[in-house]
C-alpha cells in the first residue's frame, strides 16, 4: 500500500508528455479477442487496468508479448477457455468488453457481472439489450452473465440506446464486427475513444462507419486478421495536467495531445482565466492571474467530460466568486468533497449539484482517495495547497494515470510515493 505526500503551494514550469488512453486501452485490448492473427498495440499506458486486462487474455490463452513498455503483441488465435474467472473479472469495471468481444468472435460468453462503483450503480441493461437485438439469449445468474448467440452467430439488426453509453457504443461495435448482416447503433456515444476503437477494428479488417456521430453502421464481416495499431492519446490525463497548472499557477507545454479532443477542457480553463495556446499536438497552459468562477455541466462528448468534474473541482476551489458544477452522467460523484473541506474548500452538495465557494487558499491536509479522478483531483487540491497534504488508498489512482509521481515531479511538483503498512497484514497485539 502506498500514499502520496505533497509539499504544496508551488507552481508548476516544464513540459509533460501525455500517454495513451485509458478508456481506449480498455477496450482496444479485449477487442484483440475478435482478431486471428497478431494485433501490435503501441502507446498503451502502463496502469493497472490494462495490466489486469492483458493477464486476463493470457489465462484465455492469449498469446501476449511485451515489445517495449508502451507497446504489445496479442494473438489470440488460438484461444483456449472462454470463461473469465470470477475475481480477476470483478476486478475491473471495464470487463463488460469481454462480452462483446468473446460473444462476437466465439457466440458465446462468460463473464462476472461487473461491479458497483463509488459514484453510482452500474448498469449494463444497454449492453445487453443490444446484445439480445443482435440475437442472443443473455442471462445473469451466480453472479456472471451469460450470452450466447442463437445459431452461434449474431445478426444484424437496428439498436437504438435509451441512454448515450459510452461501454454500450464500444461494446456492441465488437458484436457486430463479425455479426451476420448490417448492424445500426443509434444514439451512439461520440467520445474520441469510440472512433479509436472503430479505427482499430477497421484497420482489422472490420467494416464501421460513422463513428463519432451518434449513428454507427457496422457491416459484419467474416474474420478480422493482425495489424498494427496506435492508441489515442488520453484527453483525461492532459486535462487532468492542465487543471494542475490553473490551480498551482505557472506554465507548462502539455504534449502528445489532440487538440481537438481537448476544447471542451480547454473552453472552461479559459473562462476561468487561464491562458491556453494551441501549437501542433501540444498546449501552452500558463496561469499567472487570479482564477475567475464559472458554472461546468458534464455531459457526453463534445460536452464537458464527467471524467474531469472533480479535477476542475478542485480548481473553482480557488476562484474568486461562487461556481456551480452539475453532474449530467453519474448519479453521485461528489464523495471526494468532503476530503476537500479538510484543506478548507466550502463546497455545498444537493443531488448532482455542487455550489463552490472559492477560497483565497487551501491549507494541506490528509486526505483518502475513493476514485480513480476523484484521487488525482485531491492530488490536485493538495499541489495547490499551502503545507503538507497526504493522498491515500492511492491504488485507485494508479489504475488510470502512467508515471504520475515522475511526470509531477518533472514539473516542478514535490510529491513522493511512500509505502505504508496494510492495516490487515499487521501483528494482532496481545495486550488489551
Ligand atoms: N448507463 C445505464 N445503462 C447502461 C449503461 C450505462 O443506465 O447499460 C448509465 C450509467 O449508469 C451512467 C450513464 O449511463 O449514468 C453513462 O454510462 P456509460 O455507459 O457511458 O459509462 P461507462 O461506459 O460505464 C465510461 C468510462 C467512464 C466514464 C463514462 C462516461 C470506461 C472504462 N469508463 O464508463 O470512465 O465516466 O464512460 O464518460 O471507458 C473513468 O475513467 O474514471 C471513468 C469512470
Amino acid at each position: 500500500m502506498k500514499k502520496y505526500v505533497i509539499h504544496g503551494g508551488r507552481p508548476l514550469y516544464g513540459r509533460v508528455e501525455i500517454s495513451g488512453a485509458k478508456n481506449a486501452a480498455v477496450g482496444i485490448i479485449p477487442a484483440a479477442l475478435l482478431v486471428k492473427g497478431t494485433c501490435r498495440i503501441e502507446n498503451i499506458p502502463e496502469i493497472s487496468d490494462v495490466n489486469l486486462f492483458l493477464n486476463i487474455l493470457r489465462e484465455l490463452g492469449a498469446q501476449v508479448r511485451t515489445v517495449n513498455q508502451n507497446t504489445v503483441d496479442v494473438d489470440c488465435a488460438s484461444i483456449i477457455n472462454r470463461q473469465i474467472p470470477y475475481e480477476n473479472g470483478r476486478k475491473i469495471r471495464a470487463s463488460y468488453y469481454l462480452l462483446g468481444a468473446l460473444l462476437g468472435r466465439f457466440g458465446k460468453a462468460e463473464v462476472p457481472l461487473p461491479g458497483g462503483c463509488d459514484f453510482g450503480g452500474r448498469p449494463i441493461d444497454q449492453h445487453i439489450k443490444g446484445f439480445t437485438a443482435l440475437g442472443a439469449k443473455v442471462d445473469v445468474r451466480n453472479g456472471y452473465v451469460y450470452a450466447e448467440a442463437e445459431g452461434g452467430r449474431l445478426k444484424g439488426a437496428q439498436i437504438y440506446l435509451d441512454i448515450v453509453s459510452v461501454g454500450a457504443t464500444m461494446n456492441l461495435m465488437m458484436a457486430a464486427a463479425l455479426a451476420e448482416g448490417t448492424t445500426i447503433i443509434e444514439n451512439a456515444a461520440k467520445e474520441p475513444h469510440i472512433v479509436d476503437l472503430a479505427n482499430f477494428l477497421n484497420s482489422m479488417g472490420a467494416d464501421i462507419t460513422g463513428s463519432g456521430t451518434d449513428i454507427i453502421k457496422i457491416h459484419g464481416v467474416e474474420r478480422l486478421t493482425g495489424g498494427e495499431y496506435s492508441i489515442i492519446p488520453d484527453q483525461i490525463e492532459a486535462g487532468t495536467y492542465m487543471a494542475a497548472v490553473a490551480a498551482t499557477g505557472g506554465e507548462v507545454r502539455v504534449c502528445g495531445i489532440i487538440p481537438k479532443h481537448m476544447e471542451c477542457i480547454t473552453a472552461k480553463l479559459v473562462e476561468m482565466g487561464v491562458e491556453v495556446e494551441e501549437e501542433d499536438d501540444s498546449l501552452i497552459v500558463r496561469r499567472n492571474g487570479p482564477l475567475q468562477r464559472t458554472n461546468v455541466k458534464t455531459m457526453p462528448y463534445p460536452g464537458f467530460p464527467t471524467d474531469m468534474q472533480p479535477q476542475i473541482a478542485a480548481v473553482l476551489c480557488l476562484a474568486q466568486g461562487t461556481s456551480v458544477i452539475t453532474e449530467g452522467v453519474w448519479d453521485n460523484r461528489y464523495r471526494y468533497t468532503e476530503e476537500f473541506r479538510r484543506l478548507g474548500a466550502k463546497i455545498q452538495v444537493d443531488g448532482k449539484i455542487a455550489i463552490i465557494e472559492g477560497v483565497n487558499q487551501l491549507t494541506g491536509a490528509p486526505m483518502e482517495a475513493c476514485d480513480l479522478r476523484a484521487g488525482v483531483a485531491m492530488v490536485i487540491a493538495g499541489l495547490a495547497a499551502q503545507g503538507v497534504s497526504e493522498v491515500s488508498n492511492v491504488g485507485h489512482i494508479e489504475r488510470g494515470y502512467e508515471n504520475l509521481i515522475g511526470k509531477l515531479s518533472g514539473i516542478g511538483s514535490d510529491i513522493r510515493a511512500v509505502e505504508v503498512p496494510d492495516p490487515e497484514k499487521q501483528p494482532v497485539s496481545a495486550a488489551g
